[in-house]
């Protein structure tokens, strides 16, 4: 169900027509915003793995920085007996929300839940949802992953292939698609010495390793997983690089752009996602 945070008030149909003139959230047009701002202005934006570390500092910045904003849809899944609507306003239980809350009470307007699960297919999410976000939304990011170094290969395929696949395909559904971003990561090329800003080699085709996890069962799997990482550590950077692989091959026709973050925690600058120092990203235009 894709509801306000708080009440049940329904969706502002915009029809998404981000490139007219830029009036703000007062109504006047603003010619003092940004370049970004005006990107983001009227825009409503589909987030996933809004609950993990990343998702919130995405989540904190947009709506500080990016009061145009019409709306955030964050897929959520329900998790040890929280439902979604709990664990969305768990978000904004950390501090780092404190003063955002000050300067824009309002903020929850703008917050719509969207129940889904990387683990199911096409998300898991319902068909009266999945209207909702085709017709509404304008920019898309795909951050939900297992970040588990030692997730059992079926299961990291799912979440961080199948549903990047998923996510792909409701965007191509989407009619008034400005963007699209997925979050990868720097170490999806960790058997380079150096990383440009470009497709590699995957370890192996998407489309194959997905067959391949479909037809095996979870014991043979993980019988032949060392054989398959080959020179990839573990599950995680095996899968995101073969994420990589599905981005290239199913962006066709749409703006989709790919970021490689480095290592980001509570100490490395949120400046990291745009600081090339800390990671890379580019436009994929298939
Ligand atoms: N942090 C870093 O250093 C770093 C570096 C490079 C790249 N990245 C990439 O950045 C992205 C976010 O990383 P993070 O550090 O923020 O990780 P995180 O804190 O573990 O967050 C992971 C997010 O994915 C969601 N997720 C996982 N499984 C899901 C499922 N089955 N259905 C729906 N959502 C699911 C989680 O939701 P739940 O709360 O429901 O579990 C959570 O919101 C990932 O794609 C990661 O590869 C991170």
């Amino acid at each position: 169900m894709t509801v306000s945070m708080y009440d049940d008030e329904p969706l502002a149909q915009t029809g998404g027509q981000p490139d007219q003139p830029t009036p703000t959230t007062t109504g006047k047009i603003d010619e003092q915003l940004t370049a970004i701002q005006q990107f983001y202005d009227k825009c409503n934006v589909f987030i996933t793995g809004g609950t993990g570390f990343l998702g919130k500092t995405l989540i904190y910045k947009l709506l500080t920085s990016c009061p145009g904003i019409e709306n955030i849809f964050l897929l959520v899944r329900s998790k040890r007996g929280k439902d979604i609507f709990s664990r969305v306003e768990e978000i904004f239980d950390d501090a780092m929300f404190d003063k955002m809350k000050q300067a824009c009470p309002k903020y929850d307007h703008k917050i719509r839940a969207v129940a889904g699960d990387c683990m199911q297919p096409g998300l898991g999410i319902s068909s009266s949802d999945r209207e909702v976000l085709t017709e509404n939304v304008n920019i898309v990011f795909h951050l939900a992953a297992t970040v588990r170094f030692d997730e059992k290969m079926k299961t990291a395929m799912q979440i961080n292939v199948k549903a990047c696949r998923d996510v792909l395909d409701l965007c191509h559904d989407m009619k008034h698609l400005k963007s699209v971003i997925y979050v990868s990561t720097a170490y999806t090329q960790c058997p380079q010495s150096v990383v440009d800003e470009r497709f590699y080699d995957p370890p192996l085709e998407s489309d194959k390793m997905i067959h391949l996890t479909d037809c095996v069962t979870d014991g043979m799997i993980e019988k032949i997983t060392p054989v398959l990482l080959d020179k990839w550590p573990n599950t995680y950077t095996f899968t995101k690089a073969i994420a990589e692989d599905v981005v290239r091959k199913n962006s066709r026709g749409m703006p989709v752009g790919m970021f490689r973050p480095g290592i980001a925690n509570s100490r490395v600058r949120i400046s990291a996602f745009c600081s090339p120092s800390q990671g890379s990203s580019f436009r994929h235009h298939a």
